[in-house]
């Protein structure tokens, strides 16, 4: 009996984690009994995609007559920016008034919390903390998932090297390591358990591909790259997000090569549903079916609907080329039915995993979403994610932490009592202001003793010199001053990119006015992009760079600036000291002429008027205490491509207080046809240590840490000598050892 009942538990367990062979079979037999029964308006109505009420994300289309009425007609598969679950509730009861009463998805923008606001991503990937990330949009999930949500249109994993891009708020990054390993926590976060669990979204992995490489940073723009680069950086993060089993793709509004996105057969069929076997489904961006026709690619939507479900993609948002133009086009001979066929079944098999047919009404629920929202522990986890996404980039003379002593603090600048703007794009919640905790609240709160004086100073978008007389007047009469400065969340997300992403308006002069009283002066700064602010760099005594923490950015935030926590994250990108440097990025190629600084004319890879390094490289972040690395050893000095090689230190907290640091480790193949960056990251461990202790930390390395793209996309190791670093930044390497790859 115990052994059935073993058994009963495993099946159970397996079944929660993802569909069991047995389940599967049991939906694709569902599916097929369906589709038999559909006729062709029906199958193409699951394929169209319409915008909710809720927000339009995108150019919406006009005069498109009642959508609940079309929804009743089975013309609707899945309605996104609904809200809530008595909305969606009257979408569903529409859907179910239909022939088939084939339930609806209802999709969402969920890219960092719904009701709670997590941290923007890129904030979040300055932690290098998976677990936490997992956790964030575990709880991102849970909450939408009870507010009627079915699938969040999240993780972005596009790669980006240029800050200008407004979107790079979005990702995680630069590095394709660290990158796909965000992916993949992302995924396991949103989708928990597995679909059909009531707290587990579908995820969606976007933008495929290649949309960070924008040409200038401009978003929308063309991209155009060698497939070796495609495969080699910007691709790794997609096949690590479908590894963890994501549900459904969302393509790109770029072009690549020549080739929009959406109309890509070699993204959608050769890579993504050929090579890597892709069995959910592909949805458009929004409109980026219609957008073929502007991009010069399609002279109308009935091209562009037959080169979209061509090139693999499924569903499409918002452009109605599907539903449009698809019957005629399989009338016209010109799509093979089987196309058609084959998409709606990988929305049809979603919808049964997701147990709609069961029960349309399963995520809808109104006391279930009352009693999930806000709930305290997810609270703690947005603050503590908020702490962990800090970088501290500066403390001279030790100001930082700030002690709980000080008689009078002044808080100065713009963002000080901001609440809407530390939620950062894309954050989903009703009301731009509710539940969340301002610079000026955290700190009041954490210094309770403490005279808390404020001065604005000048607005963000100032662009007029301004009289300061107030906020220095006002820095005068404190122990210690905190500036709160930055951007504000109009300034990036989607379409918002920037030529010039110095500290916006006179913002950088007020802190100049301020660092000029003489007193202690530590300025966060607030932005969902890499900034430039080279004066404050050389001059403000102590910088944190806080991003948009979301929510609980004030109590997360004050955690760092009072020393309850020790800031210990480290940069996910590069920071330019100009607009003029970018991209700039810290794995890049040595170059027969690499930069030695001034000293020889033609050894000045750099620009005559600025050096060739970054403000701040990537991997770089400070703690309230100090680290020495020391005692490096690897195992073999000679390993064949089928071992593995270890290497190890000693990590020292040599400070005063606990701390984690987050040890990288980088390789360099030192010959290599096509040719290796000067390093990449391969691994890294987080580690907390209290003052004085030393742990020997420990990295596998193995053949895949050593491969490469060849110029046939094969994925190869060649033999030779590698060099490996450990590393406290990748400009800041502590140690290093050489070895041979054999054969
Ligand atoms: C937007 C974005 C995409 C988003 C979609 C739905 O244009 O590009 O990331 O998921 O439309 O809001």
């Amino acid at each position: 009996m115990k052994i059935l009942r073993g058994l009963l538990l495993v099946s159970s367990l397996a079944f929660c984690l993802t569909p069991s062979f047995a389940q599967q079979k049991t939906i694709a037999a569902k599916v097929e009994a369906l589709l038999s029964k559909m006729t062709l308006d029906e199958k193409i109505g699951q394929l169209n995609q319409y915008n909710g009420d809720w927000a339009a994300t995108g150019p919406v289309t006009k005069d498109v007559g009642n959508k609940l009425d079309a929804i009743k007609q089975g013309k609707v598969g899945s309605v996104l920016n609904i809200m809530g679950t008595n909305h969606t509730r009257t979408f569903q009861e529409a859907a179910m008034q239909s022939r088939l009463k084939i339930p609806l998805l209802f999709g969402q923008d969920v890219i960092h919390g719904y009701s709670i606001t997590f941290p923007i991503p890129l904030a979040e990937a300055a932690s290098w903390d998976l677990e936490a990330m997992e956790r964030s949009a575990r709880v991102a999930a849970t909450e939408s998932a009870a507010a009627g949500i079915h699938w969040t249109f999240a993780p972005m994993v596009d790669i980006a090297r240029d800050p200008r891009w407004g979107r790079v708020m979005e990702g995680a990054g630069e590095d394709t390591y660290l990158g796909s390993l965000i992916a993949k926590a992302r995924v396991k976060g949103f989708q928990g358990k597995g679909l059909g669990n009531i707290d587990a979204v579908m995820a969606c992995v976007k933008h495929f591909a290649a949309y960070g490489a924008a040409v200038g940073g401009r978003d929308y723009n063309s991209v155009d790259m060698s497939k070796r680069a495609l495969w080699e950086t910007y691709l790794p993060p997609f096949k690590a997000a479908l590894d963890a089993g994501a549900a459904t793709f969302m393509n790109s509004f770029n072009d690549l090569n020549g080739t929009p996105a959406t109309g890509s057969s070699y993204l959608q069929r050769d890579i993504l549903k050929g090579k890597w076997g892709f069995k959910g489904f592909v949805v458009s961006d929004w409109n980026s079916i219609g957008e073929m026709i502007p991009h010069g690619f399609v002279k109308d939507n009935y091209e562009a609907a037959e080169v979209a479900i061509k090139a693999g993609n499924d569903m499409d948002m918002e452009s109605r080329a599907y539903i449009g133009n698809l019957a005629k086009l399989v009338k016209d001979g010109k799509v093979n039915i089987s196309l058609v066929n084959d998409a709606v079944r990988r929305v049809l098999t979603k919808k049964f995993e997701m147990g709609l047919f069961d029960d349309p009404y399963k995520f809808i629920n109104p006391a279930r979403e009352k009693a999930t929202m806000n709930q305290p522990e997810n609270i703690e986890a947005a603050r503590d994610m908020g702490r962990k996404s800090i970088v501290l980039l500066k403390n001279e003379k030790q100001i930082l932490p700030l002690s709980k002593d000080f008689k009078t603090i002044a808080l100065i600048g713009p963002l000080g009592k901001a609440k809407w703007d530390l939620k950062g794009a894309w954050s989903t919640d009703v009301d731009p202001n509710e539940n969340v905790v301002s610079i000026y609240e955290g700190i009041q709160k954490q210094a309770p003793n403490a005279k808390l004086l404020y001065a604005e100073g000048c607005k963000v978008t100032d662009s007029v010199s301004v009289d300061f007389t107030e906020a220095v007047e006002t820095a005068k009469k404190a122990d210690v001053v905190v500036m709160a400065v930055g951007e504000n969340i109009f300034m990036t997300g989607e379409a918002r990119s920037k030529a010039n992403i110095h500290i916006p308006g006179v913002q950088e002069d007020l802190i100049k006015a301020i660092v000029a009283t003489g007193k202690p002066v530590v300025v966060l700064l607030m932005a969902g992009r890499p900034m430039v602010f080279n004066w404050t760099a050389a001059h403000a005594p102590a910088i944190v760079y806080a991003w948009w923490l979301g929510s609980q950015m004030g109590n997360s935030v004050a955690d760092v600036l009072f020393g309850n926590y020790n800031p210990a994250g480290k940069l996910p990108m590069t920071f330019p000291r100009s607009e003029g440097q970018i991209p700039i990025y810290y794995n890049y190629l040595n170059t027969g002429r690499p930069s030695q600084g001034d000293n020889d004319t033609f050894y000045r890879s750099s620009y005559i008027d600025l050096p060739n390094t970054p403000q701040y490289a990537f991997g770089y972040g400070l703690s309230y205490t100090t680290f020495g690395y020391s005692n490096i050893s690897i195992s073999k000095t000679t390993i064949k491509k089928t071992e593995t090689l270890t290497v190890s230190f000693d990590l020292q907290n040599t400070g005063k207080v606990a701390g984690e640091e987050i040890a990288q480790l980088y390789i360099r193949d030192m010959v290599a046809q096509p040719l290796r960056p000067i390093k990449e990251l391969k691994d890294f461990k987080k580690v907390m240590l209290a003052p004085g202790e030393t742990k020997r930390i420990t990295f596998i390395i193995d053949k895949e840490k050593l491969a490469f793209y060849n110029d046939s996309l094969e994925r190869i190791t060649q033999p030779g000598e590698f060099k490996v670093m450990i590393g406290a930044a990748s400009n800041n390497i502590k140690l290093e050892k050489s070895f041979q790859l054999t054969n």
